[in-house]
């Protein structure tokens, strides 16, 4: 079975985008991977986290991995500072990525051209991380969403540097983006990403949000005034969304959405959009009420620490060995 690994930063509530681009496509490839799934909590805290609150993030998520329906008897499930290998591999990785390369970032790039003043040293260097969080495991394909293409490339550069400048250590992975779900958009901004770290929750629906909070977000979303259902994302980037969204949500063609919609008003539309949302997310939320205060997320994450440190202690062992950083006698 080929590996697959993947990992989601829980700085805040999972989102929609979170289970459409990602989530929900772990869980399908489980059936055919080897799948290897963590949480990302060292790349929260690039950004200053309440401790309580990123307790409650990181909790509610394994939660919501396993509502989702990933099943730790096939899949690895584990907490990244579980496996401290990944801090010191991605300080080994920095060592061998230039400035160059973590300025071209476009994450880093829109940082600075909006004028965030404070950002981290960890924030600039935290594809380096990634790189290590991937390359431990030696996986031949990344899943995530559009924005993090960028990084799962970065990661085959370091990998090809590496492997030229000492020998074939890390396997030289892929990313793996979905054709539909891969960008979904805020709802009331539908230029840009729907996040967990926008500043306003209008245009964001959050995994765990209430059927009516589900409704008035969608009700509200930003469309146009060409009053036509059909799939412009850049003319009609609101419409476009919803149409993708449904599409992710029943595992149908964007063409077939909107055949079976294209005879409705926006307000129809938006109903049809949030029942489907309300549908999908629902069972989700009734098993997360169930496993987040269970024991299951200890039990979990105990298993899956063990597996991942076996490989990632043997991976840093043969890294740290090439470089020359042992001193014993062979
Ligand atoms: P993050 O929440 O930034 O850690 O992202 C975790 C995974 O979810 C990554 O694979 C992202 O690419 C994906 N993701 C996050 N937001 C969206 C979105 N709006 N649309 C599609 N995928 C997303
Ligand atoms: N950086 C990713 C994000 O913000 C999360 C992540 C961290 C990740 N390490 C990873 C994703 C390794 C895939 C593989 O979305």
């Amino acid at each position: 079975m080929k590996r697959m690994l993947s990992g989601i930063k829980p700085s805040g509530e999972l989102t929609l985008g979170n289970y459409l681009g990602a989530l929900k496509r772990f869980v399908a490839f489980q059936e055919d991977y080897e799948m290897f799934v963590f949480i990302a909590n060292l790349h929260c805290i690039t950004v200053y986290q309440e401790p309580a609150q990123l307790k409650t993030y990181l909790r509610n998520a394994v939660a919501l991995y396993l509502a989702c329906g990933l099943d730790p008897q096939r899949s690895t499930i584990f907490l990244q500072t579980d496996v401290p290998e990944h801090a010191q591999l991605g300080f080994i990785l920095s060592c061998n990525s230039y400035l160059g390369e973590l300025n071209r970032m476009t994450q880093y790039k829109d940082k600075v051209q909006q004028g965030e003043g404070a950002l981290t040293v960890g924030f600039y260097t935290y594809p380096t991380l990634m790189a290590a969080d991937i390359l431990m495991y030696d996986p031949e394909y990344v899943p995530v969403g559009d924005d993090q293409k960028q990084h799962v490339e970065l990661t085959r550069d370091i990998a090809e540097r590496f492997n030229n400048r000492y020998s074939p250590t890390f396997n030289i992975p892929e990313p793996l983006i979905a054709k539909t779900g891969a960008r979904i958009m805020s709802l009331s901004e539908p230029t840009k990403k729907m996040s967990k770290s926008d500043h306003s929750d209008k245009g964001v629906i959050y995994m765990l949000d209430e059927p009516n909070i589900i409704r008035k977000k969608v009700r509200s979303a930003t469309t146009d005034s060409l009053g036509i259902i059909q799939f412009d994302p850049i003319n009609q980037p609101g419409i476009s969304n919803l149409i993708q969204i449904i599409a992710t949500c029943k595992d149908s063609s964007i063409e077939d959405v909107v055949e079976q919609y294209k005879h409705l008003q926006y307000g129809a539309f938006k109903d049809e959009a949030a029942n489907i949302i309300i549908d999908t997310l629902s069972p989700i939320q009734a098993r997360y009420k169930e496993i987040v205060h269970s024991d299951l997320i200890e039990q979990t994450l105990l298993e899956g620490k063990e597996k991942a440190h076996r490989i990632a202690r043997k991976k840093l062992e043969k890294v740290q060995r090439k470089i020359g950083l042992e001193i014993k006698k062979k």
